[in-house]
């Protein structure tokens, strides 16, 4: 652990401007230094950093923070290896405080499970490459066409036919055999330790950083089940780890784009080819934290699953995954019959190429599907499949991309516009609905809630006024969860520093964004009236509620008064009428 004071030590020393510029070339832009962000691809800079606030934020990508963010963002490092690194550059030497014997305890077992997975690696290495066990192996990579560049790259192994092979190389090696249980690479039984795996080809399994987590096992024939894999463990959580993410990451970045799998071998054959921004699920179907985990390296994802039907389906299963994180999604669809491994095996990389240029939109790929599988040919059907597309076009965040697919839908359904939206439920679906449009604050400074944000931040005569209104007068979502962090942060006395500390203590990446942009942007609400801007943000927002009421009047009389949606919007309008009875 480091100690705090050093860490502020380092924050002290170090300007934003001087660790981003290592990175980025930066020129100065009014208060801010600006740049081409170097977390996605972009030909105008978005990418602001605030040297007097020590933040950085993109508008492009939404990436925000202090120096250690950003460095722990680039790098792709934890905390304290950031604050080390920093350290170095500043030439700051940090002594780590003592560990209590609890933290001492867990980490020594880290340490200790992380040997005993590079142990295992390497022996099951050494079992694939020399000696005449490996010799089955050896031939099923050759049939695969797997090189030996490739089988290095992925430090593919073998686990030979035999009880208790790695039970021996571990003791041999001095390892706690109760530590190597926990990892479930072996077992004891009455007859003593005995191997998980057994004449299988082994996928070593690593995270981000590419320290090895877990193992899979393939078996060379045709026998099942055809995979093991590692069980959950202390360091493998199977709903949260991507296989290949630490090869692929390089790639992620430039592209900003990452291609999902569902195969080990699948991944394989794409590395092989060239296609180096891939990741492979683990033996399961792609989960929320998935999702979340690719949208904090990409801004756009293509599934490339099989083109069987078990294949259609988890590519709609991942759409519903990517609309609730909100990352475009594309489909790369594969000729009927092929998985990118077969595909690969008999066509070039530029045949790849061409089919991922092809992709199509998940949304429009679910609609299709839903299409051909069932005719809109009746009343009856058209009913059904409006069904299953409406909970799912609810979640598509964008209104404009909303637009296109209601047309898109109605035209292919052979139904009007206003049928379909009858069917949802009444309203008008071209507009936002109110809950959105707080989360999707507009460009800076056009926004009531940013310009209270950025009045509470500047000004201490206005944030006394806010406070005494309540924050909930002023500020929903997102923005009231902020407005109370800073207010706690803005009570003690070093506020600068505290405020650059707090975008390292922010978890939830909405409100990091939000953070940093304010943070960068504020620059418009030097040296004016507080108050008299305070009074217009007041009406706007008073204006705006009024509007909104209006809205939810209009959509309450076609609804069905028995309804959950009435009752909802009923709900919203009352508290609607609160808030604006509180301005
Ligand atoms: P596939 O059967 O498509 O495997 O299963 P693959 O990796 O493409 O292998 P080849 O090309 O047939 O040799 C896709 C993924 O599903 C999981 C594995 O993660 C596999 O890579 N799986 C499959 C299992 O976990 N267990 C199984 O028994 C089968
Ligand atoms: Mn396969």
């Amino acid at each position: 652990m480091i100690p705090e004071e050093k860490v502020r030590e380092v924050a002290e020393r170090l300007s934003i401007v001087e660790v981003v510029s290592d990175y980025v070339q930066l020129r100065r832009a009014g208060g801010n230094f600006l740049g081409l962000c170097p977390f996605h691809n972009e030909k105008t800079p978005s990418f602001n950093v605030n040297p007097a606030r020590e933040i950085f934020h993109c508008f492009g990508c939404g990436a925000g923070g202090n120096a250690f963010s950003f460095v722990m963002k680039i790098e792709g490092v934890s905390f304290p290896e950031a604050v080390k690194l920093l350290a170095r550059k500043a030439g700051i030497e940090i002594e780590e405080r003592q560990l209590t014997p609890s933290e001492k305890k867990s980490q020594d077992e880290y340490t200790q499970f992380l040997r005993i997975n590079d142990l295992t690696t390497s022996y099951y290495r050494s079992v694939l490459l020399n000696g005449q066990e490996g010799e089955p192996a050896r031939q099923y990579l050759v049939n695969r066409s797997v090189e030996s560049n490739i089988s290095e790259a992925y430090r593919l192994g073998f686990a030979p036919d035999r009880r208790d092979g790695l039970v021996k190389h571990l003791k041999n090696n001095g390892v706690d055999l109760d530590c190597a249980l926990k990892l479930g690479i072996i077992r004891k039984s009455d007859a003593g330790w005995y191997d998980l795996f057994r004449n299988r080809l082994i996928f070593p399994i690593r995270d981000a950083r590419g320290q090895v987590i877990a193992f899979a096992g393939r078996v060379l024939d045709a026998a099942l089940p055809k995979y093991i894999n590692s069980p959950e463990s202390p360091l493998y959580h199977k709903s949260s780890v991507l296989f290949g993410l630490d090869m692929a990451l390089p790639s992620i970045r430039t592209g900003s784009s990452v291609i999902i799998v569902e195969g080990y071998f699948d991944h394989l054959a794409l590395y092989r080819a060239g296609v180096q921004n891939v990741v492979a699920t683990c033996g399961t179907a792609l989960t929320g934290t998935h999702a979340g985990l690719i949208k904090r390296h990409a801004e756009r994802v293509y599934t490339l699953f099989d083109s069987d039907n078990a294949g259609k389906k988890a590519t709609i299963r991942s759409m519903e995954l990517f609309l609730e994180q909100r990352i475009p999604a594309y489909v790369i669809s594969l000729p009927a019959g092929d998985d990118p491994d077969s595909f690969l095996a008999g066509n070039s990389s530029e045949a790849f190429a061409a089919l991922r240029d092809k992709a199509r939109p998940a949304f429009e790929y679910f609609v299709r599907s839903l299409l051909a599988e069932t005719a809109p040919d009746s009343v009856d059907s058209k009913v059904r499949i409006i069904d299953d597309i409406v909970p799912r076009f609810r979640k598509i965040a964008d209104s404009v991309e909303r637009d296109l697919y209601e047309k898109e839908i109605c035209r292919l359904l052979g139904i009007t516009v206003h049928a379909f939206r009858k069917r949802m439920g009444g309203g008008s679906l071209s507009k936002p609905s109110i809950t959105e449009n707080q989360n999707k604050p507009a460009l800076p400074g056009n926004n009531i809630q940013d310009t209270l944000l950025a009045l509470l931040l500047n000004y201490p005569e206005a944030r006394v006024e806010i406070v005494r209104a309540g924050l909930e007068t002023f500020f929903m979502d997102d923005y009231l969860e902020l407005a109370q962090l800073l207010l706690d942060t803005l009570d003690g006395s070093d506020s600068s520093q505290a405020l650059s500390h707090l975008a390292e203590t922010l978890d939830k990446p909405e409100l990091k964004t939000l953070f940093s942009r304010i943070m960068v942007s504020d620059g418009y609400l030097a040296d004016i009236e507080w108050r008299s801007v305070l009074d217009q943000c007041t009406r706007s927002q008073e204006k705006k509620q009024l509007s909104s009421i209006r809205d939810i009047a209009a959509r309450l009389a076609v609804l069905d008064a028995n309804s959950d949606e009435y009752e909802q919007l009923l709900k919203q309008a009352d508290s609607l009428r609160t808030r604006k009875s509180k301005l």
